[in-house]
C-alpha cells in the first residue's frame, strides 16, 4: 500500500504584536510561553500612549499605522494586544489588511462565558474599551442570557506602570472600581486591559478567590496557537524564537517597565519614527 504524504506547510516568518505601549508585553509573555519557537516582532506605540482616553477615529488611525509597520517586518499574523485597539479598530484592521489579525476581545469573551456559572460577568478596561461596549456585545453574541456589568478604570493602567509598591493604595483603587461590580454578584471578571494581569493577585483578594478572573492575554495566546496550528503556519524552527522590540518613543521607560511586565531582561529595543 502506498503511504500518503502528509502535507506540512510551515511559516517561519515572525508573529507581529502591537500595543499602545508597554502593556502588550503581558501578551508577549504568554505567547512566548506557549509558542517558544516562534519569532515575535513587538511594536509599542509609546509616543502616543495612552489610547484608552482617545477618540475612536484616532485609535483606528493609530492602529492602522501600527499594523502597517508590522507588515513591513514581514509578519505572518498580527495580534492586536491592546484591548482598546481591539475594541475599537479590529473591523477596520480586518477590512484593510489580508494577513490574519487576532484581537483580544473574542478570545477573552469566549473564556468568560465558559467560566461563568451564574450568568453575571464583569468587565473592566480603559474608558474607550468600556465605551465601545465590545466585550459586552461579544459575550452576549456567544451567550444571549449573560448579564454584563462593565466599568472603565482609567486610573489602573497608569498606577500599574508606576509600580505602586504600596499595596494598600493599589488595593484602594481596585476597591473603588470593583466594589460596584461585586455588588452585582458577578462570578467572573474579564481583565480587559493589557496591564491588569500584573495585579491579578490583588484583584483576586478584593473580589474573593471564588471569582473567576479571565486574563485576555492568556485567552488570546491560546487562540493564536490554535489558529497557527490549524492553518499550518507554525514555525518549523527547532531553536528558541527571537523577540524584537520596537517603540515610537525613547527606549528607557519601555525597558524599565517592560522588564517587570515580561519578568526578564530586554537587551535591544529600537526606536522607530513611524506614523507621526
Ligand atoms: N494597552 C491599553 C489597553 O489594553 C492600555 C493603555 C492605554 O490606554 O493605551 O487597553
Amino acid at each position: 500500500m502506498k503511504r500518503r504524504k502528509v502535507l506540512r506547510q510551515n511559516d517561519n516568518r515572525p508573529i507581529g504584536i502591537f500595543d499602545s505601549g508597554v502593556g502588550g508585553l503581558t501578551v508577549v509573555k504568554e505567547l512566548a510561553g506557549i509558542l517558544p519557537r516562534e519569532d515575535i516582532v513587538y511594536y509599542g506605540d509609546t509616543a502616543r500612549v495612552p489610547y484608552g482616553t482617545k477618540s475612536s477615529n484616532t485609535i483606528v488611525r493609530f492602529s492602522i499605522e501600527n499594523a502597517l509597520f508590522l507588515l513591513k517586518q514581514n509578519v505572518k499574523l498580527i495580534v492586536v494586544a491592546c484591548n482598546t485597539s481591539s475594541s475599537v479598530a479590529l473591523p477596520a484592521l480586518k477590512r484593510n489588511f489580508k494577513v490574519p489579525i487576532v484581537g483580544v476581545i473574542h478570545p477573552g469573551a469566549c473564556d468568560a462565558v465558559k467560566a461563568c456559572r451564574n450568568s453575571r460577568i464583569g468587565v473592566i478596561g480603559t474608558t474607550a474599551t468600556i465605551k465601545s461596549d465590545a466585550y459586552s456585545r461579544q459575550i452576549k453574541r456567544i451567550s444571549a442570557s449573560m448579564k454584563v456589568y462593565s466599568r472603565g478604570c482609567p486610573l489602573l493602567a497608569p498606577a500599574i506602570e508606576e509600580s505602586l509598591d504600596d499595596d494598600r493604595l493599589m488595593t484602594d483603587i481596585i476597591r473603588y472600581y470593583l466594589d460596584p461590580l461585586k455588588k452585582m454578584r458577578i462570578d467572573t471578571l474579564v481583565l480587559g486591559c493589557t496591564h491588569y494581569p500584573i495585579i491579578k493577585g490583588l484583584i483576586a483578594k478584593v473580589l474573593g478567590r471564588q471569582t473567576n478572573l479571565v486574563d485576555s492575554a492568556k485567552s488570546t495566546s491560546a487562540h493564536v496557537k490554535e489558529l497557527l496550528t490549524q492553518s499550518m503556519l507554525l514555525s518549523s524552527s527547532r531553536s528558541k524564537g527571537r523577540i524584537k522590540f520596537f517603540v515610537s518613543d525613547e527606549t528607557q521607560n519601555f525597558k524599565r517597565i517592560g522588564e517587570r511586565f515580561l519578568n526578564k531582561r530586554i537587551d535591544h529595543i529600537r526606536k522607530v519614527v513611524y506614523g507621526i
